[in-house]
C-alpha cells in the first residue's frame, strides 16, 4: 500500500537555499518513491494570516510553484495544487471548528507566544491578534484530514499542529461514530540538514540571513555566499570545519568524497575567500540547470496555471466525495435527498434529453464506446478493450462518476479522462484553450447528468 504524504508551503517568501535543502529536495526525492503518494500544496490561505500584501502573496505563489517544478517535481506523479483552489478545505475547516475545543486553541504555541508578548508589554492579552492566527491550526488540520494523509513532513515547530489535527480528526470520528478521517503523523526527517545562514544561525527569512536559491541569478548567489561570516583566520592558517557554516552548507550539496577533500583543504589552511569560491561553484553546479527551468516557468505563468488547475482537479476528486459524505452525517443533505429516504420515487429523466453511450467494435476487433452529450455532440472515445465486459464496466463507472470526480489530463490534442491514474477515454481534438474549455464544460455537464440519473 502507498503511504500518502502531504505537506503545505506557506506562500509568503521567496525560496532560499535552506528551503531547498530542508524541504524541497527531500520532498521531491520522496515523491519519486513507488510507495509514496505525494500531495504537495501551496498554503495560500495560511499566507493571508501572515500578510495582507497581495502583490507579495501573488509573486510568492508563482515563485514557489516554479521552484518546485524546476526542482524536479513531476506533476503527473504527485498531486500539486493551491489550497485556495480547493473549496472543500475551508468547508471542512468549519466542520472541524465546530468540534474544536477553544482551550486547545488557546494552547497553540504561536497564539500563546503572541499573548505572552502582549502581556509582557502591558497590553490587552489579545491586542492585535486576529482570529485567523487563532484558527491557524484548524485550517491546517483541514488541509491534512481532507485527504486522509498518513504522514506529514514538517519542521519541529509544526509538531503541535499535527497533534491538533489528530485530536480534531479523532473527535470528529468519535462524535459521529465512524472512522471518517485517517489520523496523521508528523514526519520529522532527522538526517535532513538544517542549513545555517550567513550569520551562522539557522537560515531563515525572519533572521534576514538567507542565501537565495534562484532570485538574482548566479551573480546574486555568488555575492551572497561571499558575505557568509567566517572567523578571522588568515590564508595558510588551519580552519575548523566543524565550526564553520561554510563547511556545513558545502556538505549539504556535496557527496562524501568531495566533502572529505574540502575538509582537508580547510584543515590545510585554504583561505576563506577561496573556500567561498569553491562553495559557490559547488552549489552553482546543482542550481544552474534548475535555474534555467525556473526561469522558463516564470516566463510562462499560463503553463503553471494549467498544471495547478489539473492538480486541483486531482485533489478535488478526493476531497469532494469526502466532504459530501461528511455533509450527510452532519445533517446537511439536500431537502430532496432527505425526502427520497421517505420513499419518493426518483424523477424519471425525459427520454432523448440525456447523454448516451454508443458501443461499437473496432476494425481490429476491440470493443469501444463513445459518449455523446444530450445534444448529440461527441464528448469521449473510450480506449479499446479486448473484453466487452470491461468496456461495459467502464461505462458503469462513468455513469456514477460525476463531474467533480473527473480527472482530465491535457494532451497534445484533446484531453484524457483518468481513472485510478490510467487514461480510459479521450476527448476529440481541441487545439486551443477556448474549445478545450467548452469541451470540458460539456463533459462535466454530461457526467453530472448521468450521475444524477444513477
Ligand atoms: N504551517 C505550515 C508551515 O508554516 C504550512 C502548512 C499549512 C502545512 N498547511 C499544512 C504543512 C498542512 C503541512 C500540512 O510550515
Amino acid at each position: 500500500m502507498q503511504t500518502r504524504v502531504l505537506t503545505g508551503i506557506t506562500t509568503t517568501g521567496t525560496p532560499h537555499l535552506g528551503n531547498y535543502v530542508g524541504a524541497i529536495r527531500p520532498a521531491v526525492e520522496a515523491s519519486r518513491r513507488d510507495d509514496v503518494d505525494a500531495f504537495y500544496f501551496m498554503a495560500d490561505y495560511h499566507a493571508l494570516i501572515k500578510s495582507d500584501d497581495a502583490a507579495r502573496i501573488e509573486r510568492s505563489r508563482l515563485e514557489i510553484a516554479a521552484t518546485w517544478l524546476a526542482a524536479g517535481l513531476d506533476p503527473a506523479r504527485v498531486t500539486f495544487y493551491r489550497q485556495s483552489d480547493i473549496p472543500e478545505i475551508p468547508e471542512l475547516t468549519w466542520f472541524l471548528t465546530c468540534v474544536a475545543s477553544k482551550g486547545m486553541l488557546n494552547r497553540a504555541h504561536a497564539y500563546k507566544a503572541a499573548v505572552d508578548r502582549n502581556t509582557e508589554a502591558g497590553e490587552d492579552a489579545d491586542a492585535g491578534i486576529t482570529a485567523g492566527l487563532y484558527m491557524y491550526p484548524v485550517l491546517m488540520a483541514a488541509d491534512i484530514l481532507a485527504f486522509d494523509a498518513h504522514k506529514v513532513p514538517v519542521g519541529r515547530d509544526q509538531i503541535q499542529h499535527i497533534e491538533m489535527a489528530r485530536d480534531l480528526g479523532q473527535r470528529f470520528n468519535h462524535i459521529h461514530g465512524r472512522e471518517f478521517f485517517v489520523l496523521p503523523e508528523a514526519l520529522i526527517e532527522e538526517q535532513v540538514a538544517t542549513l545555517p545562514g550567513l550569520d551562522g544561525r539557522k537560515m531563515s527569512k525572519s533572521y534576514d540571513n538567507t542565501i537565495p536559491l534562484f532570485a538574482g541569478g548566479k551573480k546574486q548567489l555568488r555575492e551572497t555566499i561571499m558575505r557568509i561570516v567566517t572567523d578571522s583566520r588568515l590564508p595558510g592558517e588551519p580552519k575548523d570545519p566543524d565550526n564553520s557554516s561554510l563547511f556545513t552548507i558545502f556538505r549539504a550539496f556535496a557527496g562524501d568524497i568531495e566533502t572529505a577533500a574540502f575538509r582537508q583543504a580547510l584543515l590545510d589552511g585554504l583561505g576563506w575567500g577561496e573556500a567561498k569560491q569553491v562553495l559557490y561553484e559547488r552549489i552553482e553546479s546543482d542550481v544552474a540547470p534548475m535555474r534555467e527551468r525556473y526561469e522558463a516557468f516564470m516566463a510562462d505563468p499560463a503553463a503553471i496555471e494549467v498544471i495547478l488547475q489539473q492538480g486541483a482537479q486531482k485533489a478535488r476528486a478526493i476531497a469532494t466525495p469526502k466532504i459530501k459524505a461528511l455533509r450527510e452525517v452532519l445533517g446537511l443533505r439536500s431537502a430532496t435527498s432527505a425526502a427520497t429516504t421517505t420513499a419518493q420515487p426518483k424523477p424519471v429523466p425525459k427520454q432523448g434529453k440525456m447523454p448516451r453511450f454508443a458501443s461499437f467494435r473496432d476494425t481490429d476487433g476491440n470493443f469501444r464506446f463513445r459518449l455523446f452529450s444530450a445534444d448529440g455532440e461527441e464528448l469521449l472515445l473510450s480506449m479499446p478493450f479486448a473484453d466487452p465486459k470491461a468496456a461495459g464496466a467502464l461505462q458503469k463507472r462513468l455513469k456514477a462518476l460525476g463531474a467533480a470526480a473527473a480527472v482530465l489530463q491535457v494532451q497534445s490534442s484533446g484531453m484524457a479522462l483518468m481513472l485510478d491514474g490510467e487514461p480510459v477515454a479521450s476527448t476529440p481534438d481541441q487545439r486551443d484553450e477556448s474549445t478545450r474549455n467548452d469541451a470540458l464544460a460539456q463533459l462535466h455537464e454530461a457526467l453530472d447528468q448521468l450521475a444524477a440519473q444513477e
